[in-house]
């Protein structure tokens, strides 16, 4: 029979993998914990209309990427392609926007039906922050500053920060307007993908990745040069907070992002070590979308983190190669040898809470024991035969050393492992 496979572009995260994941999680958490944001976890299926609504008609993700169905009320619901939209609703939904200001963190996975490749999958991981209620630039700046204190925490180096301001959506309206007359004049030069967008989407033009684009479009007009006073002043604001802390930046003006809700700040953080996937974070203030979705008018700014790309790089440095190896190996023979083992690794467990500790005592003999322990990375082998098993004792090996074998139990053998697994206990 034929066997089943995984989904294109939904990938198991295999036991090999999952350190990179926790060691992400763990710092992600533990970073935005220290910047004020509290953890939301919505549904990882909306109605189709929020979506719709919010990332905009008239972009990649809407008109193409998502996993839309009907429920069997008829309703359409869709897997969440990005969480800002969620966020949002659960925000209106749950009264947390009224007169207050919130800093909220998210985890988890979206999908997206796009053509898979290396860095691009149709289920990905989105770390992502959202803060509700701060208007100005300062909680844009915290934002790019938090994520910077996320790759120096994972000894990741060599990312860098963009950023741009689409303006207000007034100054967008008339941009809008300026960068189809300007497409229209070069026509001819325009590829079928941005043909069509010329009349509902002109700015997404200036994303294009066609290399026979590129002229046409580094000559366009920029927004950056015709902002609203205000959102010029947002701009310089931003500039300012971040180089009072230092963080490094180049102004991108052709940075537009895919999504639709976005007004004045919007940045994004890329390296060269991923190929043509090299955006691992993107975000932008929002200001009227809470309004869009049906709640009070409330100004709003987030990112999000691609998971699987942090997670490629994580692996590139190799940074944690025996995170999940046991530290000890009770390695137990024969019947009465082999009905000790547990009891001793559960006491070990109660006295060495820190100590991962692996029992083999099924079939086998030493040999082949201690050949398994040698290669499952483990520190210490506690070899427990019929004979140490009737004399309540326990051989304890090191395998990463010439220390003599001992015979032990009770606090000596605590006080041994202490010595041997300083760390771990
Ligand atoms: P986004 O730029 O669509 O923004 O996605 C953010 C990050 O998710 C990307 O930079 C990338 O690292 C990762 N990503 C996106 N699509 C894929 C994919 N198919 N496979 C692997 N990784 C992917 C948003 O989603 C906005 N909600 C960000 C935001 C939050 N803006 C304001 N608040």
């Amino acid at each position: 029979m034929k066997a089943i496979q995984a989904v294109r572009g939904m990938n198991d995260i295999t036991p090999d993998a999952t350190p990179y994941w926790h060691l992400l999680e763990d710092r992600a958490r533990g970073v935005l914990g220290a910047y004020g944001y509290r953890e939301i976890r919505p549904p990882i299926i909306e109605r189709t209309e929020l979506f719709r609504r919010s990332i905009g008609e008239v972009t990649d993700i809407v008109e193409k990427e998502m996993y839309s169905f009907e429920d069997r009320n008829g309703e359409s619901l869709t897997l969440r392609p990005e969480c800002t939209a969620s966020c949002v609703r659960a925000a209106i939904e749950h009264g947390l926007l009224h007169n207050q200001t919130q800093r909220l963190w998210y985890m988890g996975p979206m999908f997206r039906y796009e053509r898979p490749q290396k860095g691009r999958y149709r289920q990905f991981h989105q770390i992502g922050a959202e803060a509700f209620g701060l208007p100005g630039a300062e909680l844009d700046a915290e934002l790019m500053l938090m994520s910077a204190r996320l790759w120096s925490s994972l000894g990741l180096s060599g990312l860098r920060l963009e950023i741009n301001s689409l303006g207000s959506r007034e100054a967008q309206a008339v941009y809008r307007e300026t960068l189809t007359r300007y497409f229209e004049a070069h026509h001819d030069a325009l590829d079928e993908d941005s043909r069509r967008r010329l009349h509902s989407n002109p700015l997404r033009i200036l994303d294009s990745k066609n290399p026979a684009m590129q002229e046409l479009v580094t000559a366009a007009p920029r927004l950056l040069d015709q902002l609203d006073p205000e959102s010029g002043e947002h701009f310089e604001n931003l500039r300012r907070h971040l180089d009072g802390c230092g963080l490094e930046y180049r102004v991108n003006p052709r940075l537009v992002r895919g999504l639709d809700y976005y007004t004045r700040t919007v940045f994004e953080w890329t390296t060269d070590r991923l190929g043509a996937q090299g955006a691992v974070c993107g975000g932008g203030r929002y200001d009227g979308l809470v309004a869009e979705i049906g709640g009070q008018s409330t100004p709003a700014s987030g990112f999000a983190i691609g998971m699987e790309r942090l997670v490629a790089l994580l692996e590139a440095d190799g940074a944690l190669t025996d995170a999940e190896d046991p530290h000890v190996y009770v390695a137990a023979v024969g019947s009465q040898g082999g009905f000790a083992a547990h009891p001793l690794a559960e006491s070990l467990r109660g006295s060495l809470p820190g100590c991962r500790i692996l029992v083999d005592a099924g079939e086998g003999g030493f040999k082949a024991k201690l050949r398994r322990a040698d290669r499952s990375g483990a520190v210490v082998a506690l070899i427990l035969g019929d004979e140490e098993s009737a004399a309540g004792t326990v051989a304890v090996k090191s395998l990463r050393d010439q220390r003599p074998q001992r015979t032990l139990t009770g606090e000596p053998l605590l006080a041994a492992l202490r010595e041997l697994l300083p760390a771990r206990t």
